[in-house]
């Protein structure tokens, strides 16, 4: 599974055969820069959803439930899922553990696929106290595997799970019988999830631990830019293959263009008031 978020990324996460696009909250920060997922709107979410359902990927495509879309009661939360499958999405996921279950149960009733996000849940920013690693206690590794459960029950699809030890995640997916998927999480999840723009590096903060990054597209974006500029300034670009040619009857009415037999050009004149 991976980001996508736009017409651009969306088609070629496709073409790489990713199984799942994802249109994450997490566009937040990556595309109108926000410092975290919080500031989405349902609108905004459905704005870049409806840029990627236009390319009509083959992979199956998820969306997030943005911050406070599902928290303001069970039938404003199918609504709000509702919606956006209306605009293309197959399935949602949402962040939260089993205080969730009542939405999944109703959402999943109204035949919205449902993948839970568990462990390190960014719209819980402030809560969690930032973005730390998550299920270290006893306590809170059992919780989460408890919840897995619940929300399994309830009838999510999947569980994702975000930050978490690897040997936690490995268990919860022995657990399970529905996929898991990982994000910092370890090899022992059933799938992994990355952001597209950490992948080709084109994020220009350093990106956390758990990414591999496969090539810097932003030094290379950079460097086709700065070539592109460098050959405007000396004049190479553009060349003759990258301009068109004028036939030649405007080339002949050109030639026999001259200044002195121009007649006044009327649309130029400033307009007469006095006569208006
Ligand atoms: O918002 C997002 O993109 C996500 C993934 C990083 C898991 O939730």
């Amino acid at each position: 599974m991976i980001t996508a978020y736009d017409a651009v990324t969306a088609p070629i996460a496709d073409d790489a055969k990713v199984d799942i696009i994802l249109v994450g909250d997490s566009v937040s920060n990556v595309c109108p820069g926000f410092d975290n997922s919080l500031p989405m709107t349902m609108a905004m979410m459905a704005h870049h959803l409806e840029a990627v359902a236009r390319t009509r990927p083959r992979a199956l495509l998820l969306v997030d439930m943005p911050f406070l879309s599902c928290d303001l009661g069970v039938e404003d939360a199918v609504h709000n899922a509702g919606d956006l499958m209306r605009r293309g999405a197959q399935g949602v996921k949402l962040e939260g553990g089993a205080k969730r279950v009542p939405v999944v149960r109703a959402m999943v009733d109204a035949e919205i696929p449902v993948m839970a996000h568990l462990g390190l849940t960014p719209q819980a920013i402030h809560r969690m106290g930032g973005l730390k690693v998550q299920g270290k206690s006893g306590r809170a590794a059992v919780e989460l595997l408890e919840d897995a459960l619940r929300l399994q029950d309830a009838g999510c699809c999947s569980v994702l799970m975000e930050d978490i030890p690897a040997e936690l995640a490995a268990r919860v997916t022995e657990e399970l019988e529905v996929p898991t998927i990982g994000i910092g999480a370890g090899a022992g999840c059933s799938g992994q999830v990355l952001v597209f723009h950490d992948i080709v590096g084109l994020t220009p903060d350093r990106p956390p631990k758990f990414v591999r990054t496969y090539m810097n597209a932003f030094e290379e974006i950079g460097a086709a830019l700065a070539k592109w500029s460098e050959d405007v300034r000396e004049g190479s670009f553009p060349a003759r293959q990258e301009s068109f040619t004028l036939p030649e009857a405007a080339r002949e009415a050109l030639r026999h263009w001259h200044p002195a037999s121009h007649p006044e050009d009327a649309s130029r004149r400033a307009p007469d008031l006095a006569h208006a």
